[in-house]
């Protein structure tokens, strides 16, 4: 059902590309055979299938993001909302631990931490579980059985440019910008195929079980974003008070400020990072502007304009104009 083969990357990692064969539980029909999605090489043998049959609650929502698109704001926002705003527990906790990463030990199979069991051992009410994966190799019973998922989209210049500084700040790029570009739009960075993993879910969008929401939505609007999330999962209302303290408490500068808002120094205790990593960057949108040259920004765009021809549609369709 999962077949793998090797992929020759830069990435200080080895990774391979992993396919599902007939998904026919997720709700898009199409030829599976033409996704691949780039992962560690840990992936492989029992790992994707631990994945595949990972048991679902009925309350249970996942996170879906391809990396670096605002996951981690998402996950402080959604945890909120379901856990009737406890600000306390937020503010001493790191979203790590009270909204676990499925896959993470193939990411980091040296931190001493199975996501897959850690899910597993939680109690909390309804679990807010953080994906990467792409939709068809993600539970199957999240399909199956219509688990909420909330899905976040980011502009891939801006995900190109974040995911290259964590990816430099983890050890796991070691070549230069130009390179890395390359290898984003060449699909052999972890999680790729970036347009993959975005346009399978911006096409299941109104699927009832789906949230789909952009990066550039939140930034330009969140209070909008917090009302349409909160109706998704189901929540109350919140008072004028309460939403205030919500958008502040979820600000850049809040998060960034904060000891367990900024997983930072959570990060730098689990694995190896350079020094001066920091996971709380720059937070805004449009950052390639300044950081992307204008081959790179351009490369970016043809591949993208190509990509999308055969969907109809265009990037500023998905993220609005920026
Ligand atoms: P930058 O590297 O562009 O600054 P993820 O959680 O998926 O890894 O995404 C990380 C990106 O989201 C980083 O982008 C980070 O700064 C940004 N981010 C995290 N919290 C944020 C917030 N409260 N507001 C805006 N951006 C935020």
């Amino acid at each position: 059902m999962y077949v793998s083969r090797p992929l020759d990357s830069l990435v200080t990692k080895p990774v391979v590309q992993v396919q599902c064969t007939g998904p026919d539980w997720v709700p898009l029909k199409q030829d599976w055979s033409q996704r691949w999605c780039t992962l560690p090489d840990g992936y492989i043998g029992d790992y994707a299938e631990r994945i595949g049959a990972f048991e679902t609650r009925e309350s249970d929502v996942f996170v879906v993001t391809f990396m670096k698109s605002g996951t981690t704001w998402m996950q402080e926002l959604a945890w909120l909302l379901l856990n009737d705003l406890d600000f306390e527990r937020a503010k001493s906790e790191y979203p790590f631990y009270r909204s676990p990463f499925l896959e993470y030990s193939v990411t980091n199979p040296d931190g001493g931490i199975d996501g897959i069991d850690k899910c597993n051992e939680m109690t909390d009410s309804s679990r807010l579980i953080k994906s990467h994966l792409p939709a068809q190799l993600l539970p199957r019973q999240i399909w199956k059985q219509s688990r909420k998922i909330i899905y976040v989209a980011r502009n891939p210049k801006d995900v190109v440019v974040s995911s290259y500084h964590q990816m430099i700040g983890l050890l796991r790029w070691e070549a230069g910008l130009d390179e890395f570009v390359d290898h984003f739009i060449g699909d052999k960075i972890f999680y790729a195929s970036y347009w993959e993993h975005i346009i399978d879910f911006y096409r299941m969008r109104n699927e009832k079980n789906v949230f789909f929401v952009t990066y550039e939505e939140m930034s330009r609007d969140l209070e909008d974003v917090v009302k349409r999330l909160s109706r998704f999962l189901d929540c109350k209302d919140l008072s004028g008070s309460e939403m205030e303290k919500l958008l502040n408490f979820l600000s850049f500068e809040n998060l960034k400020g904060s000891k367990f808002g900024n997983p930072t120094s959570n990060i730098k205790k689990l694995r190896k990072t350079t020094n001066d990593f920091n996971f709380m960057r720059r937070g805004i949108v449009g950052s390639y502007k300044d950081e992307l040259s204008p081959e790179q920004q351009d490369k970016i765009d043809k591949w993208t304009q190509s990509y999308l021809k055969e969907y109809g549609i265009q990037e500023s369709d998905i993220f609005g104009s920026f």
